[in-house]
């Protein structure tokens, strides 16, 4: 099937979060089964310097009047022979800024990002009714809220000389909707008639991500969990009473494990390679991250790793408010992140009161989130909520335990040192059930009593590595949802 992902970001040429490890990933994926996949992205300087040459395709106008080029470019991808061909918008005037994809040097959202995302949704229906002679998509899916128009745009003008071309909208996190206010609804060229309760007005707002979950044929979330938790009020976000209302065509899917990048049998930015049956080079990737962090070298310490944006979501203050009792029982954390100020400057603090068990690294930096997993014991994601999380499942991977609240994705994939999961011979983490700082500590304390006895951790650890953990079923997965898309449009 010729399926066309539309994405903001995609690793390895642009990556704020986890949307890019799934953009980069499941292209793959689907060529792997046999799928015709391209890929659309606005036209960052990250995306055009990361993909080298590209050609013209063709120009189109943007509903406002603006024109834009659309090149074609091909990002080496592994089992894709030529190369994953990806479409950019050309739009300087638009895309053409240093630094945040989505936010100015001073945090805040663009005021022109209505019209920037919008062009995204707006160029994959014109793709969709065959704006590249070539190449037409029977599918087009769309991730988050900055692809949130393309089901709207496509439902606002579905006719094409082809076949009607289906449409799936995949929901990352329904925390960032990508609202704007009502006076832009006017220049998005969309028919009036969608500017209602029934369309994506969303409390006299225009919302992109309601967009997406209003006109495409298919909506998907990334875990199961998180599937039934937005059709919650608690976690819906204002938005359950859709969801609910469209609960039999919304499905979750797992996210999975790129394991082309993440795999320390063959991970180039480790200092020592390992794998499950041979977990040798594990220590060494702990003595050489604590001497390069200026923790102290110990083998003994248990060292706990968070790699993560630093914002509300993640449960950061459960991990500031755990802190003295980690480090009274002998722990070390490392932390590399960065975000809101307050969290950064609260880290930088600790770690200079504890410098030989604390190091904290603000800054986004790739190499040392893979030796972080590689030399981490224990990897924390106490997430407030989590659609699905990555970190816990590359802890795993790397052998470092997940330490996790039981939402989400993080429910789905970490199943907790209990004693009958022990016997079972399933659990290969920890999992607190309530998201205060007392239930954290006591999962922490239970990290620290298993890691007392050596045999039952390493036992754990390698049931957490053996877990099968690659994209191939979530891409059948994907397959079946875009069968289904095309049938509700046949
Ligand atoms: P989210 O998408 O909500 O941020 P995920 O767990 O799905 O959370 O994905 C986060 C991704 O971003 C992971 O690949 C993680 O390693 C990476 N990451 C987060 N913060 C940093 C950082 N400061 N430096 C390097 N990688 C980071
Ligand atoms: C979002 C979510 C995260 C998920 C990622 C990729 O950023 O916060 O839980 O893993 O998207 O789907």
């Amino acid at each position: 099937m010729r399926v066309l992902q539309v994405s903001a970001e995609l690793f390895p040429l642009l990556k704020t979060g986890g949307l890019a490890d799934v953009a980069g990933a499941l292209p793959a994926a689907l060529a792997a089964i046999g799928q015709d996949v391209r890929v659309l992205l606005p036209g960052f300087p990250a995306i055009f310097a990361g993909l080298g040459d590209t050609t013209e395709v063709t120009s189109f106008e943007a509903p406002w009047g603006e024109r834009a080029v659309l090149r074609i470019g091909r990002l080496a991808a592994d089992g894709i022979p030529d190369g994953l061909p990806v479409y950019v918008i050309d739009a300087p005037a638009l895309y053409d800024r240093p630094g945040n994809p989505y936010e100015n040097r001073q945090r805040q959202p663009y005021d022109d990002n209505h019209r920037r995302f919008a062009l995204l949704g707006w160029a994959a229906a014109r793709l969709a009714q065959g704006l590249d002679p070539l190449w037409q998509p029977e599918v087009v899916h769309a991730h988050d809220w900055h692809a949130g128009l393309a089901p709207a745009y496509m439902a606002a003008a579905p006719h094409t000389d082809g076949p009607r071309v289906g449409s799936v909208y995949t929901v990352h996190n329904l925390a960032y909707q990508g609202l704007f206010p009502e006076w832009h609804f006017g220049g998005l060229g969309l028919p009036a008639r969608m500017f209602q309760l029934d369309g994506l007005e969303y409390h006299g707002q225009v919302s992109f991500m309601k967009a997406g979950l209003f006109f495409a044929d298919r909506i998907t979330t990334v875990s199961p969990t998180y599937a039934r938790e937005i059709q919650t009020p608690e976690q819906g976000w204002g938005l359950d009473g859709l969801l609910r209302a469209r609960g039999g065509v919304l499905d979750g899917i797992l996210n999975a494990v790129d394991e082309a990048v993440w795999n320390p049998a063959t991970d180039e930015l480790l200092p020592q390679t390992y794998d499950v049956r041979k977990p040798g080079g594990k220590p060494a990737c702990k003595a050489a991250l604590q001497q390069a962090l200026g923790l102290a070298v110990n083998p003994d310490a248990p060292l706990f790793v968070l790699v993560s944006r630093l914002a509300e979501q993640k449960g950061l203050p459960l991990v500031l408010g755990g802190l003295d009792a980690l480090l009274a029982q002998g722990g070390q954390l490392a932390l590399l992140g960065s975000g809101e100020a307050w969290l950064e400057d609260a880290f930088r603090q600790r770690a200079a009161a504890s410098p030989d068990a604390v190091s904290v690294t603000i800054g986004y930096d790739e190499t040392l989130a893979h030796r972080l997993f590689a030399a981490g014991d224990i990897t924390l994601v106490p997430s407030l909520f989590e659609p699905c999380g990555l970190t816990q499942m590359y802890g795993l991977r790397y052998g470092s335990l997940p330490l996790v609240h039981r939402v989400g994705g993080l429910a789905d994939t970490v199943v907790d040192c209990a004693l009958e999961n022990m016997a079972d011979g399933t659990a290969n983490g920890f999992v607190f059930d309530t998201f205060d700082v007392p239930f954290f500590d006591r999962a922490v304390r239970r990290a620290f009593a298993l890691y007392q006895r050596p045999t039952d951790w390493r036992r754990v650890r390698a049931t957490g590595m053996r877990r099968p953990a690659g994209w191939q079923p979530s891409a059948e997965a994907y397959l079946r949802t875009y069968q289904d898309a095309r049938r509700a449009r046949a």
